[in-house]
C-alpha cells in the first residue's frame, strides 16, 4: 500500500443542511462477512457491503489465503470460502489502516497450521496486537511482534490440532472477543469465551446464520457482569446470504452536522440499530436532540430503522463509562456536538480510545483547543464546556484519523470561522463517499 499525498479540506458555515444521506454498509458487519464467507464452505452472497479501503485490505488478504471474491456489482458481492482450509499466503498480508480486518484475521487463522505476517500502515504499525495473539496462544499459536504490545509486522504461526479453550477476555473490545470465536472455530470441543463488558455482537449472529453452535449465556466468569460464549469446534461454516445495514458510525457525521447547522433536517434510511451501537442516539436525544426513529424492523438479523434529525439546542450531560462500548467510534464527534452544547459534557471511561487510529482521546482535545474549545483529559474522562459560539479557525492534525478528520469537518460547518483538517485522504478507510454525500445534503467543503 503506497501512502497518498496529503490532502488538506476545509469545511466552512452555509446554509441549513437538507435532503437524504444513503450512508454506506456498516463496516463491522462487512468486515465479517467476508472473512465467514471465506472460511465456509460454498458461496456466499452479499448486499449492502461497504466499498472502502479497510475492507479492500480485508479482501486482498482472504485471496491470498485462497478465498474466491467477485464483485457483482455495488456493493454486491459473491464469496466462494476455502472450507477451512487456509493457503499458505506466499507474502506479508497488509491490512493498511483496518485494525478489525487485521484483528479478526489473526484469529482467522489461529488454528491453522499456516505462518503469516501481518503488517499495515504508520498507524495500525503503532496499535498493539498484544491484546489479541498473547491470547490466542491458549490455542497454541505462536507469535512474533515488535516490543511487548507486539506491534506489526507480527508472524502468527497457526495451531495444528488445537483444543477449545476457556478464556476470560478482560478487556472491553469486540476485536479481541471476535478473534477468540475464529479461532475457536478449528479448536476441537467447546471454547468458552467470557468477556466483562458487552461489546457489539455481530460475530456471534452472523456465525449462528452460518451454521455455527453457538450458545450466549449471561454472566461472565469470573467477572459475573458480562457474558459467556461457548462455541463449539470444529465447525463447518456453511455460505449464506447477507444484507449489510448502513452504518450507524458513518450516519454519526451528518446527523450530529444537521444537529449543529442552524435549520437543518435531513432524513437517514435504513440505519443499524443493534443496541450495542446505538449509544450515541441515545447521548444525543438525552442532550436534547430532535431525532425520530421510524419504522423499526429487522434485516439480515439486525435490528434497523430511519431517522430524522432536526437542528437542536443540545445541552451538556454526563455520558457513563458504562455506555462507551455502544458508541465508542462516535467520542470524537459527539465531542464536537459537546462543543455547541449549553453547558459541560462529561464523558467517562474512554481508556479505549488511546488504541484506536490514532490515540484519539489526545486528538480530540488537540482539535477542539486548535479551535478554542475548552477540554480536559481527566483521568480517562473528557470534559468539555459548550459555548453559543464555537470560534473554530484552527487547522486539525487528524493523525492518519478518519473518524478526526469527519468530525472536524463536521464542526466547520457550524463554527464562526472555518475550520481545516490537514489530511482527509484517510476518510476513504470507511465512508469513501463522506464529502460527495455531505456537500449533496448542502455541506460548504473546499480544498485547503
Ligand atoms: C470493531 C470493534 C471496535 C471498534 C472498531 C470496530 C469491530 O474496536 O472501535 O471500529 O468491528 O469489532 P475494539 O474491539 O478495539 O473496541
Amino acid at each position: 500500500m503506497h501512502a497518498l499525498p496529503s490532502r488538506p479540506v476545509r469545511a466552512r458555515r452555509g446554509p441549513p443542511l437538507g435532503g437524504t444521506a444513503q450512508v454506506p454498509g456498516d463496516k463491522s458487519i462487512s468486515q465479517r462477512a467476508l472473512i465467514l464467507g471465506a472460511l465456509a464452505a460454498g458461496e456466499t452472497r452479499i448486499s449492502g457491503l461497504l466499498e472502502s479501503g479497510d475492507v479492500e485490505s480485508t479482501a486482498g488478504a482472504l485471496r491470498a489465503l485462497g478465498a474466491e471474491l467477485t464483485r457483482l456489482g455495488p456493493g454486491a458481492w459473491q464469496v466462494r470460502g476455502v472450507a477451512g482450509q487456509w493457503r499458505q499466503p506466499a507474502a506479508p498480508l497488509d491490512f493498511g489502516n483496518s485494525g478489525t480486518g487485521s484483528r479478526l484475521m489473526m484469529g482467522a487463522v489461529a488454528t491453522t497450521p499456516i505462518a503469516v505476517t501481518f503488517t499495515g500502515d504508520a498507524s495500525l504499525r503503532s496499535r498493539p496486537m498484544a491484546r489479541v495473539l498473547e491470547p490466542l496462544t491458549a490455542f497454541g499459536a505462536r507469535y512474533e511482534g515488535q516490543g511487548a504490545r507486539a506491534l506489526m509486522p507480527v508472524t502468527l504461526h497457526g495451531a495444528k490440532d488445537a483444543s477449545a479453550i476457556d478464556l476470560h477476555v478482560p478487556i472491553a473490545s469486540a476485536q479481541v472477543k471476535s478473534a477468540l470465536l475464529l479461532a475457536a472455530l478449528g479448536a476441537r470441543g467447546e471454547s468458552v469465551i467470557s468477556q466483562a463488558v458487552l461489546t457489539r455482537d455481530h460475530t456471534e449472529k452472523m456465525l449462528r446464520a452460518f451454521g455455527a453452535e453457538l450458545t450466549v449465556l449471561p454472566e461472565a466468569r469470573p467477572a459475573g457482569t458480562g457474558e459467556r460464549i461457548i462455541l463449539k469446534g470444529p465447525a463447518r461454516l456453511t455460505g449464506c446470504t447477507v444484507e449489510v445495514p448502513r452504518d450507524p458510525s458513518s450516519a454519526a457525521f451528518p446527523l450530529v452536522a444537521a444537529l449543529i447547522v442552524p435549520g437543518s433536517g435531513i432524513f437517514l434510511p435504513d440505519i443499524l440499530l443493534n443496541e450495542r451501537r446505538a449509544g450515541l442516539i441515545e447521548t444525543l436525544m438525552q442532550m436534547g436532540a430532535d431525532i425520530t426513529v421510524k419504522n423499526k424492523r429487522v434485516s439480515g438479523g439486525e435490528h434497523i430503522g430511519d431517522l430524522t434529525v432536526r437542528h437542536s439546542q443540545l445541552h451538556g450531560i454526563d455520558v457513563p463509562a458504562g455506555r462507551a462500548a455502544a458508541m465508542i467510534d462516535e467520542y470524537p464527534v459527539l465531542a464536537v456536538a459537546a462543543a455547541f452544547a449549553r453547558g459541560t459534557t462529561r464523558m467517562r471511561g474512554l481508556d479505549e480510545l488511546r488504541v484506536k487510529e490514532s490515540d484519539r482521546l489526545a486528538a480530540i482535545a488537540a482539535g477542539l483547543a486548535a479551535n478554542g474549545v475548552h477540554a480536559v483529559i481527566a483521568g480517562d474522562d473528557l470534559i468539555v464546556e459548550g459555548m453559543p459560539k464555537v470560534p473554530g479557525g484552527g487547522t486539525v492534525t487528524t493523525h492518519m484519523d478518519h473518524r478526526i478528520a469527519m468530525s472536524f469537518l463536521v464542526m466547520g460547518l457550524a463554527s464562526e470561522a472555518p475550520v481545516t483538517v490537514d489530511d482527509a485522504t484517510m476518510i476513504a478507510t470507511s465512508f469513501p463517499d463522506f464529502e460527495h454525500l455531505m456537500t449533496g445534503l448542502g455541506a460548504a467543503f473546499e480544498a485547503a
